[in-house]
């Protein structure tokens, strides 16, 4: 919660004026930062959760175990954010106001029921 609260100082939000840091712990206790950065072209804004998941597969870990994310009320990963997360293991989510206070503490499960799994994407190949 701290490193989500200290990596939020960093978000480039001009437009939208919401700033948001997160913090993705690794399975092996390093943890990895991000915040949000927009742009002009609305679209090509990414969220700091995927900039912080991202940053920590570019270094090399891919077994990822929670992560926290500190933002203004109402704070709550999006959808494409929250299968990213899934993708690499994530299963605990802590949302956190800005000044790094728990809100509260979620499963990726929960925010995430029936996620999209390569499962499906094997049993597609299999039938190929
Ligand atoms: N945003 C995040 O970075 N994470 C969230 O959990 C919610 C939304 C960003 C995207 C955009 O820069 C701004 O917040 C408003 O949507």
């Amino acid at each position: 919660m701290r490193a989500a609260q200290l990596a939020r100082d960093a978000a480039y939000a001009p437009y939208s004026r919401f700033r948001v840091g997160a913090a993705v712990l690794a399975a092996d206790g390093s943890i990895y930062t991000g915040a949000n950065v927009e742009n002009v072209s609305y679209g090509l804004t990414v969220c700091a959760e995927r900039v912080a998941i991202h940053t920590a597969v570019a270094a090399g870990r891919r077994r990822l175990v929670a992560l926290a994310v500190s933002g203004p009320s109402g704070i709550s990963p999006c959808g494409a954010c929250r299968q990213v997360m899934d993708e690499f293991g994530v299963r605990t989510v802590i949302l956190a106001s800005p000044r790094g206070r728990p809100i509260a503490a979620v499963a990726l499960r929960t925010l995430l029921p029936r996620a999209f799994t390569r499962r499906a994407l094997r049993a597609a190949h299999a039938r190929l």
